[in-house]
C-alpha cells in the first residue's frame, strides 16, 4: 500500500460507460475512437460524472464487438494507439475523470498468438493447455459435455487437424472466436498478472472485470444437466459447474492484492450475473473485488413492490461484506431501458435474447426512463451511466437483418436480434444522420435512425426540459448534497406503488409507479422532479424533496 490510505471514490463514483466505437469518431471511419472521445471529454465533465468505463480496445478481430482480444498490451488501430491512451488518460485525469478498462480474461480471440499456437501445436502439446482442447464423445463426434454458449447453441467447436481431418474440441462459453482460457494454467494467471500492470503502470484507475464468473470451472468439465434449448440464464443456475465455481475467487483475490500494491489502490468491478445478491456478495469480500454491477436491480420490471425488494436484498446482502451497492439501468448489453420500460414485460432479457418482445409505447418509457434516473441517482452506493441514456435514447429495434453483428444473431439462428439496437452511434449535433458522430457523409458503422434530431446533445442542452438537462441537473445536485452520497436509508411512508426513501434528514427520493398522483403535501421542498409537478406527483414521475423545508 506504500503507507497511503486506500482511496475510496467509488464508493458513491457515477460511472459513464463509453461503448467505445459507437461514442465520438474522429478520423472519418465511421467507428468512435480514442480521439473522439477525447474531445468529448469537456462534455462529459459538463454533464457531472465521476468516472469512465471504456469497453475493450485493445486490437481485435470484433467478432464480439472487441470482448475477443488479440492483445491485451496495445490499442486497436481503429481506436487509435497507446499514445493515445496515455493521452487520454492526462486529459481525463486534468479534468477530474477517473478512467477504468476492461479486462477479457476468461477467453482470448480466436486469433491471439496463444490460440493460434495451440492450434498448430496439435493434442497434447503444451500450448493446448491454455485453453479447454478435449477429445469428442461418440468416438470424437459429438462434444465433449453439455454446456452452452451465452450466445446460443453448444459452448464446443470441433477444430481441423492440420492433415484437414476433425480434430479436437474447444470450450467457448461464449462466441467460437472466443475460446476460454484454462485459468488452472500457470502461466496464463502469470501472464494476466502482466497485464494488470502494464495498464495500472499507465496509470488506470481501475479494471472492470468482464464475464468474472466463467473464470473457474469444476475439475473434470462434467454436464452441467442443460436441456434442449436451454438459454444462458446464468440468474437461474445453482450449483453450475461452468459459472460462479469457488475458484473464481482466488483469482480475484490474486488480482485484488495487485491492485492494492499502488499507491492509493485501484479499483475492481465484476461482470457477475450469479443467482441473487448473496451470491453476488462473495465477489465482493474484503480481500476480492470492490464492486460488481448489480444485474437485479437492472433486470427489475417497472414494479414498485418488485424494486423495493431488490433495493432491500442488494442493501442486506452487501451489509455484512462492507461493500457498497452498484445501480445500474441500462449497457451494451441489455435492451435499452426507455424501451424496455415501456412494454407491459418490462423486465430485461438475458443476453439480447429479447425474443418476440411485445411493441413499446416511448412516451411511457421515456417517462419512466426519467423517473427511474433520479430514482438510480439517489440511492445509497454507486451509479452506472450508459452512453446514450442521458439522451433518453430508445433501443434501435428495426436495424436491417444485414447490418446486424452481434453473435447472438447468427447463433440463435436468426430469432434474437441481439444487442446491437443499443450500440447505434450517439448523436451529437445537427438535423440528419450522422448527427456530429462522424464527417458528414460518412455512414457510421450501425446506422442511425433518421428521426433524431431532436435527440442530439446539441438539441437537448438548449432544452432546460430535456432528458440530458434533467441527467445534469441530478448529477450536480447529487455533488451539492450531501445526503444524496452519504446520508443513511431508510424508507419513507411505503405505499404499495410508490418507492419513497430517505437519505438522512436532508434528502427524500419519491416516486410514483401507480396510476394515480400522489399526494405530497408536507413531504418537503421540491429540489427536482422528472416531470412538472406541484403537491400531486403524477403517475411514473420521481421527485427529489428537502424534507422539513417547504
Ligand atoms: C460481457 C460483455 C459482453 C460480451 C461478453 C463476452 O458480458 O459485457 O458484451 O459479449 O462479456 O466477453
Amino acid at each position: 500500500m506504500h503507507g497511503a490510505q486506500p482511496e475510496t471514490w467509488w464508493r458513491d463514483a457515477v460511472v459513464y460507460e463509453v461503448y467505445l466505437r459507437s461514442f465520438a469518431d474522429s478520423d472519418g471511419d465511421g467507428i468512435g475512437d480514442l480521439g473522439g472521445l477525447r474531445r468529448r471529454l469537456p462534455y462529459l465533465v459538463d454533464l457531472g460524472v465521476d468516472a469512465l468505463w471504456i469497453t475493450p480496445w485493445y486490437p481485435s478481430p470484433m467478432a464480439d464487438g472487441g470482448y475477443d482480444v488479440a492483445d491485451y498490451c496495445d490499442i486497436d488501430s481503429r481506436f487509435g494507439t497507446l499514445a493515445d491512451a496515455d493521452a487520454l488518460l492526462a486529459e481525463a485525469h486534468g479534468l477530474g475523470l477517473r478512467v477504468i478498462t476492461d479486462l477479457v480474461a476468461n477467453h482470448t480471440s480466436d486469433r491471439h498468438p496463444w490460440f493460434l499456437a495451440a492450434l498448430a501445436a496439435g493434442p497434447g502439446s503444451p500450448e493446448r493447455s491454455r485453453y479447454f482442447f478435449r477429445d469428442g464423445r461418440a468416438g470424437g463426434s459429438e462434444p465433449p459435455n453439455d454446456w452452452i454458449s451465452a450466445f446460443g447453441g453448444p459452448a464446443w467447436t470441433r477444430v481441423r487437424d492440420p492433415d484437414g481431418s476433425p480434430g479436437q474440441w474447444y470450450l467457448h462459453l461464449f462466441a467460437p472466436e472466443q475460446p476460454d482460457l484454462d485459468w488452472d494454467h500457470p502461466g496464463v494467471r502469470d501472464d494476466f498478472d502482466a497485464i494488470l500492470r502494464f495498464w495500472f503502470d499507465r496509470g488506470i484507475d481501475g479494471i472492470r472485470v468482464d464475464a468474472a464468473p466463467a473464470m473457474a470451472k469444476v475439475t473434470g468439465l462434467p454436464d452441467a444437466g442443460h436441456g434442449p434449448g436451454a438459454l444462458f440464464e446464468s440468474r437461474t443456475w445453482v450449483g453450475n459447474p461452468h459459472w460462479d465455481v469457488d475458484g473464481v475467487h482466488d483469482i480475484l483475490r490474486r488480482w485484488r492484492r495487485i491492485g492494492d500494491s499502488y499507491e492509493g489502490g485501484r479499483l475492481f468491478v465484476t461482470e457477475a450475473v450469479v443467482n441473487g445478491p448473496e451470491r453476488l456478495s462473495r465477489y465482493v469480500r474484503p480481500d476480492e473485488m470492490h464492486t460488481s454491477f448489480n444485474f437485479d436491480y437492472l433486470a427489475s420490471p417497472w414494479d414498485a413492490g418488485h424494486l423495493r425488494a431488490v433495493i432491500d436484498a442488494s442493501l442486506a446482502a452487501l451489509e455484512p461484506v462492507g461493500a457498497p451497492a452498484t445501480w445500474v439501468l441500462s449497457s451494451h448489453d441489455e435492451t435499452r431501458h426507455v424501451t424496455r420500460f415501456g412494454r407491459a414485460r418490462s423486465a430485461a432479457a438475458t443476453m439480447g435474447f429479447d425474443t418476440g418482445a411485445p411493441a413499446a409505447d416511448l412516451g411511457v418509457g421515456l417517462r419512466r426512463a426519467r423517473a427511474a434516473a433520479l430514482l438510480t441517482l439517489a440511492l445509497p452506493g454507486s451509479a452506472y451511466v450508459y452512453q446514450g441514456e442521458e439522451l433518453g435514447l430508445p433501443e434501435v429495434e428495426d436495424l436491417p437483418e444485414e447490418v446486424l453483428q452481434d453473435p447472438t444473431w447468427e447463433r440463435s439462428g436468426h430469432t434474437s436480434r441481439g444487442r446491437d439496437g443499443c450500440r447505434v452511434p450517439l448523436p451529437w449535433s445537427g438535423g440528419r444522420p450522422p448527427f456530429g458522430f462522424t464527417d458528414d457523409g460518412v455512414e457510421p458503422w450501425l446506422p442511425q435512425p433518421a428521426d433524431w434530431a431532436g435527440s442530439t446533445v446539441a438539441a437537448q442542452l438548449a432544452d432546460p426540459t430535456s432528458t440530458l438537462s434533467l441527467y445534469r441537473t441530478a448529477l450536480h445536485l447529487r455533488r451539492r448534497i450531501p445526503g444524496v452520497r452519504s446520508g443513511a436509508f431508510s424508507w419513507w411512508r411505503t405505499a404499495d406503488d410508490v418507492v419513497a426513501f430517505d437519505r438522512g434528514p436532508a434528502f427524500r427520493c419519491v416516486v410514483n409507479l401507480s396510476d394515480e398522483p400522489l399526494d405530497l403535501r408536507g413531504a418537503g421542498r421540491h429540489l427536482l422532479s422528472s416531470a412538472p409537478c406541484a403537491d400531486l406527483l403524477p403517475p411514473d414521475t420521481a421527485v427529489w424533496l428537502e424534507p422539513g423545508a417547504s
